[in-house]
């Protein structure tokens, strides 16, 4: 069937089974060659081989192969000849994994942000892929979720930023390319709010807060063309998303004019009787349809149900062409009907997974997400050092690519151990695993080792976190300390060797209280299949760390949910950090402030804002601000540096945050260069959502400043008139 394939002409001549098939998508397994392998829907649902061959998409394949496979096969048996669509959640790497989402967000550069996404769909699209479910853009405050690690943390500006990118990188300027693949933003909407930092826990929040926080970042990836969008697993105000008819019609179909995919999260509709909404699939068919679901993920209401509701008269047959053919154009623009395998090349699959160039991408990208929380001096350490213990469950561990890893496999991860001994080839490098990081292992039998490991070593590098399986979709934790007795551990190293540095693999923020008082800590995130050559590329100050936080580090996980924009409060706490304040917001024995806040990180040189000059005192939507901050390198490393721009909008109709980031742009410093960034401040990027959810700026005053959140190096005021 060629490109000009006349769709409409293609949707009259199908059958009403034929046009539901493509409104069905089914895993991988569901077609598989041997009725011996069929196991899952087919099997638990007996699904007919007439129905398989009509199915319009499937996720979860192996590879090129697998696709190439399944396709053919489906050729064969499609009366129609309509090419399947191929889905894979490639979040932060197909094959060569770079850092998870938190991480890569961490280094505040887009354009590393777009190169990484090139590569990745690179790679799926060679392998087959046609649609990938990202950019994930759910905003967050608790770290207690552990799917805050897919997020770009608590900035809503940041996370559009970030999702925009992605969305352009992932789906080029032509979808026919065969090396561009289809994205799709999830979850929609508010997926991040679970209460308690609970996975698919109920979200309550006020339209005001959902429009300001929870919400752009989905519309800017739907302005920046995307052309799939995944509802949330979660209840919305008392209605699960896909059943939602404020979020799925009045906002994405009537205020947003979304005109492409919806496709449910898996068994999302099945979730519904869970829920409590639907008694059966039938009434969860009624409502996910009725609000906009065109694809069915992994649940069968539309194979039951659809077909007999639309002869019941009960749902219009031409909504369903309607949704039939929102599929069939996005086939259509993906060039599938002129070439059903797409990109999927075997060969060209093998190629580029892991290729020297790939990898260096994910080095360079995990060295910038990497975040250097604190340095009292002995970072970079020399790389004379002729004896260096590595300490802890990730010393020699390849487990560090994260939980959405696609087809990222732990065995390409190279470990801190193998980087350290690539570098120092003449150095004595000695590893103790000391324990394990496991919330319910208190075994310190490795302890002994690891001491004498330190105590005998030039320089020790403690590597520590939680395990991969810690974070990612269903695993949420109440605790968020380092897992085990690595504090402990810790704690003994620190005690038989000062000269210590730790780095934390983690994949949420995590309550570094205990361990804090360790001479240096870098945050790895998981850093992917690069991991241990950026960190000693780090460690041994062949790159210098330039990250900054995107989540705040809580100090306890009491304080959590904890967020950098949050609003002051009748009675915020004057008093200092650890001194209880009597009635005023805050903890006993607990200060309000993270540990490490939003924006925050170092870097081994010294930087300076010189200054920061604002073009007037005041500004109106007709006449911007424009503001220029200097920044010196006063030290003698050449940096990166994210130059981050806040207001705080003194007076409104509405309470505001304490600080908001406006924009930021990340220089290059040469060793004693100093260079002026130029902002312009407009009247939109002072709207915020009033009362009323009007979206809105007020006459007043503002405070600007440079810095990090709370850390104001430059601060100055205007009026917006
Ligand atoms: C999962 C996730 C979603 C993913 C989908 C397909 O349950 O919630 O993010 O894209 O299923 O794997």
């Amino acid at each position: 069937m060629a490109k000009n394939v006349n769709l409409k002409k293609l949707i009259s001549n199908m059958t009403l089974e034929e046009k539901v098939g493509q409104l069905i998508q089914l895993n991988a397994v569901s077609f598989s060659d041997s009725a011996a392998e069929i196991t899952g829907p087919v099997q638990k649902w007996g699904i007919p081989a007439e129905w398989i061959n009509k199915m319009g998409s499937t996720l979860n394949f192996s590879d090129a192969n697998e696709m190439i496979t399944i396709q053919k096969k489906h050729l064969e048996n499609d009366r129609n000849g309509i090419p399947m669509l191929f889905m894979m959640d490639v979040i932060h790497g197909y094959r060569t994994i770079y850092p998870i989402p938190l991480g890569l967000a961490a280094s505040f550069d887009p354009e590393l942000v777009y190169e990484c996404s090139r590569m990745a769909a690179k790679e799926a699209a060679a392998g087959g892929v046609n649609v990938t479910f990202t950019p994930m853009v759910d905003y967050v405050r608790d770290a207690r979720w552990g799917r805050v690690m897919e997020t770009a943390g608590e900035d809503p500006y940041l996370a559009c930023v970030m999702g925009a990118t992605q969305v352009r990188a992932f789906q080029g300027s032509d979808l026919s390319d065969k090396e561009n693949i289809a994205a799709c933003v999830k979850h929609y909407a508010a997926y991040g709010g679970a209460e308690a930092g609970r996975d698919y826990n109920t979200v309550e929040l006020s339209e005001r807060v959902l429009r300001e926080y929870y919400m752009p970042a989905y519309k800017a990836c739907i302005d920046a063309g995307v052309k799939m969008i995944m509802p949330s697993f979660n209840s919305l105000n008392g209605v699960p998303s896909i059943a939602n008819k404020w979020l799925m019609q009045d906002v994405l179909k009537k205020e947003w004019r979304f005109d492409g995919v919806v496709i449910s999260d898996y068994n999302a509709l099945g979730e519904l009787k869970v829920h409590g909404i639907a008694p059966d699939m039938r009434e969860a068919t009624k409502l996910a349809f009725a609000n906009g679901c065109d694809i069915e993920m992994m649940s069968n209401g539309y194979y039951e149900h659809l077909c007999t509701l639309v002869r019941e008269g009960v749902i219009d047959e031409k909504k369903v062409d309607a949704a039939v053919m929102r599929v069939l154009k996005l086939k259509k623009e993906l060039g599938m009907f002129d070439d059903p395998y797409r990109g999927a090349d075997p060969e060209r699959e093998k190629a580029l997974a892991l290729s020297p160039e790939h990898r260096a991408i994910a080095r360079r990208a995990a060295s910038e997400s990497a975040v250097l929380l604190k340095n009292n001096g002995v970072l970079p350490f020399s790389k004379d050092v002729k004896k260096v213990a590595i300490i802890g469950h990730f010393a020699d561990n390849n487990e560090i690519k994260g939980f959405w890893a696609c087809h990222g496999k732990n065995e390409e991860c190279v470990t801190v151990a193998e980087a350290v001994r690539a570098k120092l080839p003449n150095a004595e490098v000695v590893t103790a695993y000391g324990c394990a990081p496991l919330w319910n292992d208190k075994s310190t039998e490795g302890f002994a080792e690891a001491i004498e490991a330190a105590k005998n070593a030039d320089a020790v590098i403690l590597c520590l976190g939680e395990p991969q399986t810690y974070s990612g979709e269903g695993n949420s934790r109440a605790d968020i300390r380092l897992p085990g007795m690595q504090e402990e551990l810790a704690k003994a190293v620190m005690a038989a060797n000062s000269n210590c540095a730790m780095l934390i693999f983690n994949g949420r923020p995590l309550v570094l209280t205990d361990v804090n008082e360790c001479p240096a800590i870098l945050e790895m995130w998981f850093p992917g299949s690069e991991g241990g050559n950026a960190a000693a590329d780090l460690l041994f100050g062949d790159s210098v760390p330039c990250g900054k936080l995107t989540m705040s580090f809580p100090k306890h996980v009491g304080q959590c949910p904890i967020y950098y924009n949050h609003p002051n409060t009748g009675r915020p706490k004057w008093t200092a950090e650890d001194v209880h304040q009597a009635y005023a917001s805050n903890y006993i024995g607990c200060g309000n402030r993270p540990l490490y806040c939003f924006g925050h990180g170092l870097s081994y040189t010294k930087l300076d804002y010189e200054a920061m000059e604002l073009s007037d005192t005041k500004m109106s939507a007709e006449k911007p601000l424009t503001v220029k901050i200097t920044v010196k390198n006063s030290g003698s490393y050449a940096a990166k540096e994210t130059v981050q721009l806040y207001i705080r909008d003194l007076f409104a109709s509405t309470v505001r945050p304490v600080q908001s980031l406006i924009a930021f742009e990340k220089i290059h410093l040469e060793a004693g260069e100093e260079k002026t960034v130029t902002f312009t401040v407009t009247e939109e990027m002072l709207r915020f959502y009033d009362a009323s959810c009007k979206h809105v700026s007020e006459a007043g005053e503002f405070v600007i400043f440079t810095g990090y959140a709370d850390h104001k190096y430059k601060e100055a005021k205007f009026f917006l008139e």
